[in-house]
């Protein structure tokens, strides 16, 4: 059922990720479009129950499309993972005239969402994480900046492997997921790409590949390895011991997760924020906006959080042919 709202909020949750200000900056301007009133709440849902909560107008957003990071800050928070907590929090949007909020975020901020619309604040959820790994959305705000920055660093040790020859092992973020394993792998021309929903664990067949391709002439071997696999350094070790080919590993880390936005996380990032400002305007709740099929939509936040999906399978064939 409909219900009208008059004042919104806003708030990040969970990791950051590059575009979630151009998400941001969409919701404040679209709500204002709308003739309703923005609140900005800090910190996520540990702001919310701190009441760390500012007006926001369209100047507030002013200067920020184009900068990484959330403006509005971001935490988890494990008091709203309670009944307790969350009753707390929507008591509070109600003391602050909040009747309806966008949380931009992963599966458990949606999870934090959806019980906030059961308490009767209207709530709409923004996918927002590097990681991809949102099975109703084939996009999430920060993943294609993400890949780029991984894809560049790759790149730089890839230089530095083939001047001496060296095997990398180079693991990128993605939490249990290995989206950002696979496009890098794909891009960087990956000799393997490990990823969490496809790896059995078979180092040795690992090793004889990596000693095929130098009889091959191969100059370098990179490996790409989730984060959801890790254990880059030990395996290293394990790899130069047992093919005598120098080994380093790196880990890319938190870099993949700051800088500019590129320009697909800025306009997706922009379509969606106005999207859930609109549902808002139109009364809805407990929906969640998400990129499928080529196409912007949007779905009831508990079906979409029992979706499931996986890494596709021609992607992952394809990118193992193309080094062979
Ligand atoms: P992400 O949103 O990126 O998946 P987290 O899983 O850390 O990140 O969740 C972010 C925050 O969402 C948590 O710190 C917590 O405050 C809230 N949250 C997570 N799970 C739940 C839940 N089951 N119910 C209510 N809130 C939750
Ligand atoms: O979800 C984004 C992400 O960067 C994951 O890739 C990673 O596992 C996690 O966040 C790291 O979180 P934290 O900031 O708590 O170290």
């Amino acid at each position: 059922m409909a219900k009208a709202v008059k004042t919104i909020g806003v708030l990040t949750s969970g990791g950051d990720a590059p575009g979630m200000n151009a998400a941001i900056r969409a919701v404040v301007r679209m709500a204002i479009n709308k003739g309703l009133k923005v609140k900005g709440i800090m910190r996520g849902y540990a702001g919310l129950l701190d009441e760390e909560i500012i007006d926001m107008d369209t100047t507030s957003v002013s200067d920020i499309i184009n900068t990484g990071g959330t403006i509005l800050y971001t935490a988890r928070c494990k008091e709203f993972t309670t009944p307790e907590g969350q009753q707390k929090g929507a008591d509070i949007c109600r003391k602050h005239g909040i009747d309806g909020i966008v949380v931009i975020g992963g599966d458990g901020s949606f999870r934090g969402a959806g019980k906030l619309s059961s308490l009767g604040i209207n709530t709409i959820g923004l996918p927002g994480t590097i990681d991809l790994d949102i099975a109703c959305t084939d996009y999430t705000i920060g993943f294609d900046t993400a890949v780029n920055t991984a894809m560049e660093a790759i790149d730089k040790i890839r230089d530095t492997s083939t001047s001496h020859e060296r095997c990398s092992i180079i693991e990128v973020m993605g939490r249990n997921a290995g989206y950002i394993a696979l496009w890098c792998g794909i891009a960087n021309g990956a000799e393997d790409i490990l990823l969490p929903e496809r790896y059995d664990g078979d180092e040795q067949a690992l090793i004889n590949r990596i000693i095929e391709n130098r009889k091959r002439g191969k100059k370098h071997n990179i490996i790409i390895n989730a984060e959801g696999i890790g254990h880059s350094g030990s395996m290293a070790k394990r790899i130069e011991a047992a093919t005598g080919i120098e080994t380093r590993a790196t880990i890319l880390g938190y870099m993949q997760r700051g800088g500019m936005p590129t320009c697909k996380d800025r306009v997706y990032a922009s379509i969606m924020g106005a999207t859930a400002a609109k549902l808002l305007a139109e009364g809805k709740s407990n929906r969640l906006v998400a990129y499928r099929h080529g196409e912007f939509v949007d779905y009831d936040i508990q079906e979409a959080l029992n979706m499931t999906k996986d890494i596709p399978e021609d992607q992952y064939e394809i990118a193992k042919a193309l080094v062979r």
